[in-house]
């Protein structure tokens, strides 16, 4: 007899349906066939075990199971659900009441029939619905992330013998239901850490208002014990919260990761702060059997890199096609996949290997070329493409120990969702951008147009300062945020000179 169960394959982000067949006929033997990878041959000990402890077994005949289409790989232990149950329907041990045609099942089995937690649950929801199946049946701990997708019946089960009453009639569960609204009235609330924790440092605060408020990417450059780490780590208490596309877009990353959170979507945005001894395709995404790095991980949020010095160069290399792109594709032999990657990136550094600035105040001196060995151990290109470079002093001993707490996340957060809904209007007819940073030189010469004090100005801060060519996009992108954060239309010569403060790395004579 032949039974046919449909499940999900993972690529990317996205999920294809898969059909399981399974046909049982005179002979010995048990093949798996439609390029199946090891963990999927694997399912037969799993499977015979987890069947022998609930009362089944595979029949001593030739068993026969096809994952269709064929020629395309599948991976993983999620199978194990649908296989086994093809297993039962075909020997004719089972009979469905149920009609199995509209039903998606997934799941890894463990050897007493519990169901064991799959990635990719949130993708295999929206293609299910896509493609117009009516329920989708996964363990318990996916459940939550598949029920984001309205119009689809999403059952979450512990064990095998829960799916077959289910399926039988025995069982009537309800479909979980997620309340969607009220996880982004949550997302209101308060975040735990805030900038009203934080005393002094007025200027750095406001660096990170702009930063927010136009999503630049941002480098702290600071002695130890500045409140480098602290400020960074305050930054997403003041980003605009998430809007239900960017947090499904996170949330199927996140899922595809085996990251998803427990209620379902992610609401707020990520903070990922990878250790400096991380490699490239943990940054970066990859690995035989392709996930989603670091940088996808944070995709509408901060990619957090404390102490960039110490990251390898070649670590950091491998993240410039991806900042510029805002998504990263990985390819291999007989497939390509891309992961989404826009990110605010912030990082921090010692201003020298010493810890401190060179400026003759510091307990440790560094001569120019140990400056110059520790400033070449940071990816040029990389440095290329943060717009703001902001020096952190510590703050004096007087005023940490001021006991009035300085301006609150929930303030500087309205200004910054102010300045970006400027955005949102003035980007509206363009498709890949929706804040300041992503602009290209072409839009920065048609929303960034300077009057001739303010081009005068910056032509003569350029030559002054010896600011790099670089240096002049950054400064435009910047200024154009700080004029937005003003309410002001048109960019002025005191948005140029704020913007021009902001590029300290490019400061000749700034190695000392
Ligand atoms: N402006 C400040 N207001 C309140 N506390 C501060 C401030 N600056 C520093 N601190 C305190 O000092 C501690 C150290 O700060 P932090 O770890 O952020 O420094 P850092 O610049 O990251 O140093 P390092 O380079 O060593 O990593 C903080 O946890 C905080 O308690
Ligand atoms: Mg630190």
């Amino acid at each position: 007899m032949l039974s046919k169960i449909c499940g999900c394959a993972i690529f990317g982000i996205e999920a294809t349906v898969i059909t399981i067949e399974v046909h049982i006929g005179p002979g010995v033997g048990y093949h798996l066939v439609g390029l199946p990878d090891n963990a999927i041959r694997e399912s037969n000990y799993r499977i015979a075990a987890a069947l022998l402890n609930n009362g089944y077994r595979i029949p001593g005949k030739k068993v026969t199971i096809n994952m269709a289409p064929a020629d395309m790989r599948k991976e993983g232990s999620a199978y194990d659900l649908p296989i086994a149950l093809g297993i039962l329907i075909s020997a004719g041990r089972f009979t469905p009441l149920k009609d199995l045609s509209g039903l998606i099942l997934m799941g890894e089995l463990s050897l007493d029939g519990g169901l064991l937690p799959v990635k990719g649950a949130l993708p295999m929801a929206v293609k299910a619905k896509e493609e117009g199946y009516a329920a989708l049946i996964l363990p318990e701990e996916n459940a939550e992330e598949a029920a984001v997708v309205e119009g689809l019946d999403v059952y979450g089960m512990k064990h095998f013998r829960e799916v077959m009453d289910f399926l039988s009639g025995t069982s009537t569960p309800r479909p979980l239901k997620l309340e969607k609204e009220m996880l982004f009235r949550d997302q209101l609330e308060f975040p735990e850490l805030d900038f009203s924790d934080v005393r002094g440092q007025e200027s750095i605060k406001r660096c990170m208002e702009i930063a927010a408020a136009g999503g630049h990417n941002l480098i702290l450059i600071g002695p130890p014990g500045s409140g480098k780490t602290m400020l960074a780590k305050r930054l997403p208490s003041i980003l605009p919260p998430m809007s239900l596309r960017e947090s499904l877009e996170t949330t199927k990353i996140h899922s595809v990761a085996g990251k998803a959170n427990s209620k379902g979507l992610i609401v707020q945005r990520p903070f990922r702060s990878p250790h400096h001894t991380i490699s490239d395709v943990a940054l970066v995404g990859g690995g035989s059997y392709p996930q989603p790095g670091e940088i996808s991980l944070s995709h509408n949020g901060v990619l957090f890199l404390d102490e960039l010095p110490e990251f390898k160069r070649a670590v950091l290399e491998v993240m410039r096609q991806p900042l510029e792109d805002r998504e990263v594709t990985i390819s291999r032999a007989k497939f390509t996949i891309t992961y989404p990657s826009s990110f605010m990136l912030v990082a921090s550094m010692n201003p020298s290997p010493g810890g401190y600035f060179n400026d003759g105040s510091s307990p440790v001196v560094n001569s120019p070329a140990e400056m110059q060995r520790y400033m070449n151990k940071i990816s040029g290109p990389l440095l290329d493409r943060i717009d703001i470079h902001i020096e952190v002093n510590p703050v004096p001993f007087e005023e940490l120990a001021k006991r009035e707490k300085g301006e609150g996340s929930a303030s500087i957060r309205e200004r910054v969702c102010q300045a970006r809904r400027l955005q949102e209007k003035r980007f509206m007819k363009l498709e890949k951008v929706h804040y300041n940073a992503q602009m290209s030189t072409r839009h920065i010469r048609s929303f960034c147009a300077l009057d001739r004090a303010s081009s005068a100005l910056l032509k003569n801060a350029m030559d002054r300062l010896k600011l790099s060519a670089r240096a002049y996009d950054r400064i435009l992108k910047v200024a154009r945020t700080i004029a937005d954060l003003e309410g002001e239309p048109h960019v002025a010569a005191h948005h140029i000179a704020e913007a021009i403060q902001y590029r300290s790395l490019d400061r000749e004579g700034w190695l000392g």
